[in-house]
């Protein structure tokens, strides 16, 4: 069987991290954990949680340590969690993880704006955390950010985010997740960069992608990846999210819009639609902001009656 004629997907949740990462508004954990809950009721497995970095940089994810130590029964589910360097990584050990993502991007200028370092510098921070998470029998998984486009520098050619990655794959990480941090790309660029990277020695069940839904790109992208056979994507339920390094970078992709297309186009996920929207419609609440995905707004559709399904009652 070809990778294309493969009909299981991944979906790997953004929410909890990636999704509130930006908010201003403090939320507090007991918030987030039931946020949680909501998402493995919905069938996700992959949870990308909090975050270990600099309290500083992203207040919001100050609770990390406390959050990780109360997530619900973790049994079949994967919660990683971002580490930048040695310093999150010892944080990540004593809370108890078993599954990191580390973070890079295609250019120095958004690295340097991000973490403070430049690609070269990023990569010899994780040199170590990668290989102590190795030592430890962790997940690993990397992203490289901007690698589609990027707000400082513009257009990014996608030989400079597969060099990136391949880099990462050197350092040992089981998966690279290319990042389009500010919602740019189109599909024929996504088609592109899928076959480089593949090129590059980097096996499509090794990639993932990472759209941002800023100019309405993000289905149509994963579609031309899921055509050229990529099987995981990251979204966040709720479609909220947005990085404080990357000015204009609207929501993620939304999970709710995301699981619609999967679901007519036949794959299979494991995901509930229905709970997703659950989910959605919980978060919206906390933030005190309506539920604006498509899917959250539209519901789903049952092809038998032509009804919309799963709106809010
Ligand atoms: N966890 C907690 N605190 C950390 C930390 C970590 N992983 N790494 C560094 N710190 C603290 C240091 O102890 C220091 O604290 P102090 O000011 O009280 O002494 C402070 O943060 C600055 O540390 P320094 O090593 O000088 O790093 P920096 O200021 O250059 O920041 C990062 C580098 C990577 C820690 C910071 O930029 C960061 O956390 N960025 C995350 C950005 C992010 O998550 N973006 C969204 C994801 S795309
Ligand atoms: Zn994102």
């Amino acid at each position: 069987m070809s990778a294309a004629d493969d009909r299981r997907v991944r979906i790997y949740e953004v929410g909890p991290r990636d999704g509130l990462q930006n908010e201003s508004l403090p939320i507090p954990t007991e918030t987030k954990l039931r946020f949680i809950e909501l998402l493995i009721d919905a069938g996700l497995r992959e949870i990308e949680a909090t975050s270990f970095v600099s309290p500083t940089a992203i207040p919001q994810l100050a609770d990390a340590d406390d959050l990780i130590k109360r997530l619900p029964g973790r049994s079949g589910v994967r919660f990683p969690v971002l580490v930048p360097n040695e310093r999150g990584m010892a944080r990540a050990e004593v809370a108890g993880v078993d599954a990191i993502a580390v973070f890079t991007a295609a250019t120095d200028a958004f690295t340097e704006h991000n973490i403070g370092m430049t690609v070269d510098a990023s990569l010899a921070a994780f040199r170590p955390v990668l290989a102590r998470a190795a030592e430890l029998g962790w997940w690993r998984r990397a992203y490289v950010s901007t690698a589609f486009g990027c707000p400082y520098t513009g257009r990014v050619e996608p030989a400079a985010a597969v060099a990136v990655a391949e880099r990462l794959v050197e350092l040992g990480v089981d998966e690279v997740c290319f990042g389009d941090t500010i919602g740019v790309g189109v599909p024929d660029q996504v088609a592109e960069l899928v076959s480089r990277a593949e090129a590059a020695g980097i096996a499509l069940d090794r990639q993932a992608y990472h759209f941002h839904d800023t100019r309405g790109t993000a289905l149509a992208n994963v579609s031309a990846a899921l055509a050229v056979g990529i099987r995981t994507f990251d979204s966040s339920t709720g479609g909220t999210g947005g990085c404080p390094y990357a000015p204009g970078a609207a929501g993620n992709l939304a999970t709710e819009d995301l699981v619609y297309l999967l679901d007519a186009s036949g794959y299979e996920h494991g995901v509930s639609l229905g709970r997703v929207l659950r989910a959605a419609r919980f978060i919206a609440d906390a933030l005190g902001k309506p539920l604006a995905t498509k899917v959250g707004q539209a519901g789903g559709w049952d092809e038998r009656t032509g009804q919309p399904t799963d709106r809010e009652t």
